[in-house]
């Protein structure tokens, strides 16, 4: 059976860059806040703001290199042309990918771990519990079928399961994104407030993802008069 290959598209070469560039911005604040809280770990005093960290390390120690790997290496996977292998080599999406998959499935799994087992600090309530569950659970989901479709050769439906998982991922550094403006126009937020913004930005960050697979989508079934060109498999 032919592989389902993504139809390449022809972005300006400056544009090309936007995305990861704009998605590296994005994981900034959560990348450094991991850096500073490992500094902490490794450094610092216990305190009762971090007791938590310090009486179960393991989870937090393997989350944060996770995620901060996962965020930052997995943006350039937006770049069509790291997809392209030259000469018989494999591309640099594939090499990445190999790592990625590991790290975004560490990253989420010891999220999960650190939810149901790390004592809740005073802003942290059930609700924001039953979100981490639903949505690091649904990050594991996605990355196992982005990996299954792959070994398919379904390389359409990999990248749609693969953008999923990284917008539950890059939906720290929305949460960023929402919290700011509502601290500054209505102030600090309670734990209701907090669950629903941190909810918010796991949605938004959903939608946006959702709005480029369907666009993309709709442009490979527009009759464009050209024949789609195959495109090398940007697998793993
Ligand atoms: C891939 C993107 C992610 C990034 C960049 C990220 C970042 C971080 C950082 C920097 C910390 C340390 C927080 C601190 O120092 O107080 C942390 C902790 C934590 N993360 Fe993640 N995380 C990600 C994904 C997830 C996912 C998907 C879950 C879902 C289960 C999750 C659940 C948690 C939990 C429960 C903690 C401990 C929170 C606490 O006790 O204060 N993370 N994360």
């Amino acid at each position: 059976m032919k592989p389902a290959t993504i139809p390449r598209s022809r972005p300006k070469p400056r544009a090309r860059w936007l995305v990861p560039a704009a998605l590296i911005l994005l994981s900034l604040v959560p990348v450094i806040a991991g850096a500073v809280r490992l500094t902490d770990l490794t450094a610092g005093e216990i305190t009762p703001d971090n007791a938590r960290f310090f009486d179960s390390p393991v989870p937090v120690l393997i989350h944060i290199p996770a995620v901060t790997v996962y965020l930052l290496l997995g943006a350039f996977q937006f770049v069509p042309s790291l997809r392209r292998g030259k000469r018989g080599r494999p591309s640099w999406h594939r090499i990445a990918g190999r790592t990625l998959v590991p790290a975004g499935l560490l990253a989420a799994l010891s999220g999960l771990w650190m939810a149901v087992f790390y004592d809740l600090p005073p802003l942290d309530g059930t609700f924001l519990l039953i979100l981490r569950l639903v949505f690091g659970s649904a990050m594991v989901v996605s990355i196992v079928l982005g990996f299954i479709a792959v070994r398919r050769r379904d390389y359409i439906r990999h990248s749609e399961w693969m953008s999923r998982a990284y917008a539950i991922g890059i939906a720290q550094g929305t949460i960023v994104v929402v919290t700011i403006p509502w601290s500054l126009l209505i102030g600090p937020a309670d734990e209701l407030t907090r669950a629903l913004l941190i909810g918010a930005s796991w949605v938004i960050s959903l939608a946006v993802a959702e709005y480029f697979i369907r666009r993309r989508a709709r442009g490979s079934a527009r009759p464009s008069g050209r024949p789609v060109e195959p495109q090398p498999a940007p697998s793993l």
